[in-house]
């Protein structure tokens, strides 16, 4: 992996590929590698970023304070920061799953400038409810004497499609071995910093860019139908449907989702 020394923190990122950059942000409490097939399919054509946000994967905490979290607008800035120091002047196009879909709508909101096509894969744009914020609250407290593992048997029955387990356990496996792999402290901050997720429907109608929604179909935590209304919402933007895929889309059927990413990009040209 590359790294980045930015102000406040040092990310880890890969960078593959020329042309046209795509960023891929990837979701909680994962880190770049949930993105590899989607890394190989597209760095023929794009110039594609992957980095693993402030705290994850091999990125530091930087100054951040797992004690008062680390909010969704605060990755954004790491990237923003992360695009400068690499160079990355041209509108990028965005991918942001799940809480990089969070993280996302704050890159949106705040860099109107930077990006020229936006992909939201498996996430939501409403903001968290009181029921949601009490248990991401709760697994910060208690993430310390818990442990990644039972966050990892916590996340894992809601992560994929019902047929994941047995057709797929190496995607299973990968994404245990990420969750397990991530800090308390990391843990806890993304958790504090989404918990006070700030709603962006109010977003959506601003987003005149092409867009593109994916969604597993067996998603779960982000339901198709939540999903297509993401989409309705926004002037410019569609919706595929993945089949055989829960939350993990980009991991559980890859080639899917591939072709919903590359067909996306040679349109938004
Ligand atoms: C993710 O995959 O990033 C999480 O499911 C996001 C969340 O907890 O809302």
């Amino acid at each position: 992996m590359k790294r980045a020394d930015l102000s406040t923190v040092e990310i880890a990122y890969v960078g593959r590929g020329a042309g046209r950059p795509v960023l891929l942000v990837h979701g909680f409490p994962l880190h770049h590698e949930m993105w590899a097939a989607q890394i190989e399919a597209l760095a023929s054509k794009s110039r594609v970023i992957a980095p693993d946000l402030r705290s994850f994967g091999q990125s530091t905490f930087g100054d951040a304070d797992p004690q008062h979290g680390i909010s969704m607008e605060r990755y954004a800035d790491d990237l923003s920061e992360l695009l400068d120091a690499i160079g990355v002047r041209e509108p990028i196009t965005l991918v942001g799953f799940s809480m990089g879909g969070y993280v996302a709508w704050q890159f949106v909101g705040k860099n109107g400038e930077r990006f020229c096509a936006v992909v939201e894969c498996d996430t939501k744009a409403a903001e968290v409810n009181d029921e949601a914020r009490e248990i991401r609250l709760l697994m910060s407290e208690n993430i310390h004497e818990w442990g990644s593992a039972r966050v990892a048997d916590t996340l894992s029955p809601k992560f994929f499609a019902k047929k994941t387990g047995e057709a797929r356990p190496e995607v299973v496996a990968a994404v245990r071995r990420m969750i397990e792999s991530a800090s308390p402290d990391a843990i806890a901050a993304a958790q504090r910093g989404m918990a006070a997720r700030a709603d962006a429907t109010s977003l959506l109608p601003q987003i005149k860019v092409p867009a593109l929604l994916i969604g597993g179909a067996e998603d779960v935590i982000s339901p198709p139908d939540e999903m297509r209304s993401i989409a309705a919402a926004m002037p410019n933007a569609g919706f595929v449907e993945i089949p055989d895929a829960g939350h993990m889309a980009p991991m559980e059927n890859r080639n899917a989702v591939n072709d919903a990413l590359l067909q996306f990009l040679a349109n938004a040209k």
